[in-house]
């Protein structure tokens, strides 16, 4: 069977990260900065990766501006053709590492805030960052790179939405993804403190409805759906398999960010294998590709081929088996392990944050 190529790569430069955030999505074992790819082995991947046809590369992290070599892994991206997008928190960048980058052939950025005050924001980062990101958003603003905003929404910030998008209007934001937590990884450990009410969330989207229907320019807001609360699953990475993959810090390559934990697997590396071997060969890629691993009620399902089963990463972390429906589909015979955490009782609203201290090499 040929293998359509990939058209996008997350590359995560680096796990290490200067805020805390209690809904990181990385895995809750982070790779130490001892074992992260050196500057030679990200050129061969980018090599590698524009001539297996990808198109698009996230630079990301942790703080993906903590690698020095940061410049000279762009260059090599932009030498193979690859679009670079730097997904940053902002901290560490100036104008000088600005336009050193765009130098080197960077093509967007994309900011996160955690919230539309300082306050706030600096709370839910576990770190004082508001004000470094305000800077961060004015130089690319000035350096005319298209500049998109990211804000992880939660029960701490759904409520101020209408001033978070207030805030990417201000700032001069291209787009906003409007992210609704994706609960794996750390972010996993703080579900009972993250979970907003369905209220919240009814409130959110018409605040959504009424940005949209103001706006006549940008920002464009780009909604990332609360899956637990739709009963229909998300298309996860578009297929597994399909259209994207990961190439972790240490060179181990994933079909999605979330599958470092899922048990069964061997995922291969880049100081190993060629990136185009990983992709059409490894059986780790092969695992959940296309339709033909389905169960009940995926296999006989008519839309299937539309969302894939929903995301495995999901099925593994609430029913412990990776090839399960998605449980967030209402047609999941464990749909009601999600509608418990939705329809039960709220969660207790004082219930703390963890958050998020990454392991210092
Ligand atoms: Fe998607 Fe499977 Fe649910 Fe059908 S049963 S909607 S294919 S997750
Ligand atoms: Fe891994 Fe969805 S995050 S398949």
């Amino acid at each position: 069977m040929t293998v359509p190529p990939p058209w996008a790569m997350l590359a995560e430069l680096t796990h290490a990260c200067p805020l805390h955030c209690p809904y990181c999505s990385n895995p809750v074992e982070l790779i130490g900065r001892a074992r992260e790819l050196d500057t030679a082995g990200w050129t061969r991947v980018m090599a590698e990766a524009g001539a297996l046809g990808i198109v698009h590369a996230h630079l990301s992290g942790g703080e993906p501006l903590l690698r020095r070599d940061l410049e000279q892994i762009v260059a090599a991206a932009e030498a193979a053709g690859v679009y670079t997008q730097l997904v940053t928190s902002g901290v560490g960048l100036d104008g000088t590492r600005l336009a050193e980058l765009a130098g080197a052939g960077l093509r967007s950025v994309q900011l996160s805030v955690q919230d539309a005050t300082a306050e706030t924001s600096d709370h839910l980062a576990g770190a004082r960052s508001f004000a470094v990101k305000r800077r961060a958003a004015a130089l690319v603003r000035e350096a005319g790179l298209p500049f998109g905003l990211n804000v992880v929404l939660h029960r701490h910030n759904l409520d101020s939405l209408d001033e978070i998008i207030a805030l990417a209007v201000e700032w001069g934001a291209d787009r906003v993804e409007l992210a609704n937590t994706q609960f794996y990884g750390w972010a996993l450990r703080n579900r009972d403190a993250l979970l907003p009410t369905r209220d919240q969330l009814r409130r959110a989207e018409r605040t959504l409805d009424a940005w949209r229907a103001r706006l006549s320019g940008p920002p464009e807001l780009v909604w990332v759906v609360p899956d637990y609360f739709e009963g229909v699953p998300k298309p996860c990475m578009g297929g597994w398999g399909a259209v994207s993959l990961t190439v972790a810090p240490d060179g181990s390559v994933l079909p999605c960010p979330g599958a470092y934990t899922l048990p069964g697997l061997t995922f291969p590396n880049v100081r190993e294998h060629g990136l185009r071997w990983i992709w059409e060969e490894s059986g780790a890629f092969h695992a959940y590709r296309g339709t033909a691993w389905m169960g009940h009620p995926c296999a006989g399902c008519p839309r299937r081929e539309d969302d894939f089963g929903g995301c495995r990463c999901q099925a593994y972390a609430i029913t412990g088996d990776a090839a399960r429906t998605d449980p967030a589909c209402a047609l999941s015979p464990d749909h009601h392990l999600i509608r418990r955490l939705t329809d039960g009782d709220p969660p207790d609203p004082r219930t703390p944050l963890v958050y998020r201290r990454p392991r210092r090499a």
